[in-house]
């Protein structure tokens, strides 16, 4: 927010700043500048009309100096500057090589004569990396699935946010909090969606000095709903109970008939021993007349029919 403002309120000083005849245009691009730390950060000063002197200042330190029409007189190895015109020296390049997060803030172009300072200002951020460290993961169909994605070291915080399967994810869908540490920042943004197709996750971090953002990503498998395997189980006791039931009555009724059926010939067995010995001596006689312990009425009756 205060950078946006900041940057409106340039923009409307340009815009709006009479162009007087005693002072002369020095232009700074851009007045505000994102990079990464340990990175070239560059600034181009334009200037109307005949000068001698250009400074340069990192928060009120002077870096360097450019005597008209081409002498750069740095302060150190760490500034460097160029004439980028070939007409003249009316377009002055000015570079900081491996930026340190203490360079950020003002960086002022002050031309002497009649010239206003000109200030930018530098952000130096960093990033860190981003990690969904539950990994891969396996949901049962409409569960609701939370994703955890953790940036560390990054400066200041990243923004975060997820997509699903290349496509953005609701903002609604995910909280995000960050904690200092040090000098860094790190954040844990918590997805909830609910589980309805094989897809890829990813969080994505990202800062303005970022040029590509920084991602990680999981896949999320949909397994079947367990509530299928208890209506299959239940089906399969059902049926099992089912035909068990059905088994023991049969098994009842089977053992029962047979019960039945040997009871009256049992005893019409009986009865015709009984009557057989009583009408045919012979075969009384027979049976004294032996001793045989394999004896057995059965045979009997085949052998009388035989005699
Ligand atoms: C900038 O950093 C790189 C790598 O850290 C190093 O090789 C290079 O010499 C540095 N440049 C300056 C001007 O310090
Ligand atoms: C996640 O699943 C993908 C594809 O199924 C696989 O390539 C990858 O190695 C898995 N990652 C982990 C951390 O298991
Ligand atoms: C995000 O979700 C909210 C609430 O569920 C909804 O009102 C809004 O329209 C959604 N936004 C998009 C871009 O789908
Ligand atoms: C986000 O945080 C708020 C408050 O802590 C909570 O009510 C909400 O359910 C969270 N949303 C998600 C998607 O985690």
């Amino acid at each position: 927010m205060d950078v946006c403002w900041n940057f409106l309120l340039s923009l409307f000083i340009i815009w709006t700043r009479p162009y007087g005849a005693v002072t002369q245009e020095l232009k700074l691009e851009p007045m505000n500048s994102y990079v990464l730390r340990d990175s070239d950060v560059g600034f181009r000063a334009m200037v109307q009309g005949s000068w001698v002197i250009m400074t340069w200042f990192v928060k009120e330190t002077q870096v360097l100096t450019v005597r008209a029409p081409a002498e750069v007189i740095p302060s150190s190895d760490l500034y460097s500057a160029r004439i980028c015109s070939t007409e003249g020296p009316n377009c002055v390049d000015f570079t900081m090589h491996n930026v340190t997060r203490d360079q950020a803030g003002p960086v002022t172009c002050n031309v002497q004569g009649p010239y206003k300072p000109q200030t930018a200002q530098l952000h130096v951020q960093e990033s860190g990396t981003v990690s969904i460290p539950g990994g891969n993961v396996t949901a049962i169909q409409d569960q609701l699935v939370e994703f955890q994605c953790v940036t560390t070291s990054w400066f200041p915080v990243p923004s975060v946010s997820w997509s699903q399967n290349d496509h953005a994810v609701n903002s609604s869908l995910y909280n995000t909090s960050s904690t200092a540490e040090g000098e860094v920042f790190t954040s844990t943004s918590t997805l909830k969606i609910q589980a309805v197709s094989n897809t890829q996750v990813e969080c994505i971090a990202t800062l303005p000095a970022l040029k590509t953002p920084k991602s990680s990503f999981v896949f999320m498998q949909i397994a079947p709903k367990p509530t299928d395997w208890t209506v299959l189980i239940a089906v399969v006791v059902s049926f099992g109970g089912c035909a068990l039931l059905v088994l023991f009555v049969v098994g009842i009724i089977f053992c029962y008939r047979r019960r039945k059926e040997k009871m009256p010939i049992y005893q019409n067995e009986m009865k015709r021993v009984t009557t057989e010995s009583q009408s045919s001596p012979r075969a009384d006689e027979q049976r004294n007349g032996h001793v045989n312990p394999s004896y057995v009425p059965e045979d009997h009756t085949t052998r009388s029919r035989w005699n």
